[in-house]
């Protein structure tokens, strides 16, 4: 038998199949045969989660009847608000967004079920519930009562309103809304693998979401748009822009929102998200934020070579929504869940167990010691 062939990263490896979400030839990234950019473009939130979950855009009665069962499962039971005002408010909301996915799990009648319906069923309320947790915790967290899911309003406003308590322009829901499409989904990548892992050993639909949301906590992944805030925030100043990231480039720092495993010619949801952003920045007040970031983006282009990925302009478009960088990653996970609860629908349908090799580089086999003839080790 051949040794099997080694990928560090298991970069390059097709480690499966899917119908979800292709990068065709690493430049561009489509759900289910639709280009991001007409989603982003010309579809809601809620046609594009629809369209990741059931396959198909949704027509206008398919649409309300979704949209009925997204707001009919939003708000939280007593028993769970009361487990979230339980937890320490220093908890970091990504942490207790995997706990939440995990505990969601007890009060589902149907946890156990890994039927194709049930799981379909499973993810709609777990898509519903998880903005819920996400905003009450905040809220907890800041000392403030939270506020209920309201129904008539888009899932992107209700979003907002639910963080804020305050109805969002028709600026601000838009860019959440597009900033959602965009993170939706992406393929193989490490959370989503990590979810697809789980359910290939025939594991329910909240335990891989609970493990794809520690994946994406990483800084590697999701949690780049926190830092990339953190980044923009010690830069300080446009001024300050060139010298800080020549330096930060000598000192040979991983800079944060720059480089993609797949996307060596730039990320298209960035690219798409840019202007986004800088229209947003002019009407609310944020050009030196832009310009700061344009000048760490060219040198960084300029240098390495490394296109900006979506978390550097999300980071930015969220900090122009007065939105605090604490629930930046978890906004994240609100929008993802649609992607991996499709991939656990799909893995389930068609599984293998995913068992992969790896390559020993331990000792030669080596004779046994008895305890007692072992030397000290002090
Ligand atoms: N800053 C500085 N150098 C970098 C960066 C970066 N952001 N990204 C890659 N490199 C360098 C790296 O140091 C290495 O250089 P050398 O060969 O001299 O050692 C080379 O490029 C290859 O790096 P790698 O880590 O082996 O490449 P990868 O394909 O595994 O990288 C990545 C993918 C996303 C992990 C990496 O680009 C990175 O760490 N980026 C910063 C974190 C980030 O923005 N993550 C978000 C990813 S996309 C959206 C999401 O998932 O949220």
């Amino acid at each position: 038998m051949s040794e099997p062939v080694y990928h560090p990263g298991l970069e390059g490896v097709v480690a499966g199949e899917t119908a979800i979400s292709t990068i065709a030839g690493g430049t561009g990234l489509g759900y289910r045969g639709y280009a991001i950019e007409d989603l982003a473009r010309e579809a809601s939130f809620e046609e594009v989660a629809y369209l990741i979950l059931h396959g198909e855009l949704p027509a206008t009665d398919a649409l309300k009847d979704f949209c009925r069962r997204l707001a009919a499962a939003a708000p939280l039971q007593s028993e769970v608000l009361q487990f979230i005002r339980s937890v320490p408010r220093s908890t970091p909301i990504m942490d207790f967004m995997r706990t939440a996915a995990s505990a969601l799990a007890h009060f589902d009648s149907e946890a156990a079920d890994t039927s194709s319906e049930a799981q379909l069923r499973k993810a709609e309320r777990l898509f519903a519930q998880l903005p819920t947790v996400l905003a009450a915790q905040r809220r907890i967290q800041q000392g403030k009562e939270p506020v209920a899911p309201d129904p008539q309003k888009s899932f992107a406003a209700n979003m907002l309103w639910m963080l804020r308590r305050e109805d969002p322009s028709p600026q601000l829901e838009q860019a959440m809304d597009v900033s959602l499409t965009l993170y939706a989904e992406h393929e193989f990548n490490a959370s989503t693998f990590t979810a697809r892992v789980i359910t290939s050993t025939l594991s329910d639909l909240h335990s891989s979401v609970a493990g794809a949301i520690g994946a994406l906590k990483g800084p590697l992944h999701g949690g780049a748009n926190e830092r990339v805030m953190e980044v923009l925030q010690e830069v300080g100043s446009a001024e300050n822009a060139e010298p800080w990231i020549r330096q930060a480039l000598a000192e040979k720092r991983r800079i944060m929102g720059f480089g993609h495993r797949v996307y060596k010619e730039g990320d298209p949801r960035a690219r798409f998200l840019k202007p986004l952003c800088q229209e947003l920045a002019a009407e609310t007040g944020h050009e030196e934020m832009e310009n700061m970031a344009e000048v760490i983006e060219r040198i960084v282009v300029e240098e390495k070579g490394l296109p900006p990925n979506l978390d550097w302009p999300s980071a930015r478009l969220y900090h122009y929504m007065g939105l605090d960088v604490a629930v930046y990653t978890p906004l994240f996970v609100v929008s993802r869940v649609t992607g991996w609860a499709a991939h656990v629908i799909e893995q389930m349908d068609n599984n293998r167990l995913i068992r992969p090799r790896s390559r020993y580089i331990g000792p030669e086999p080596r004779a046994w010691v008895p305890l007692a003839d072992r030397p000290c080790s002090t």
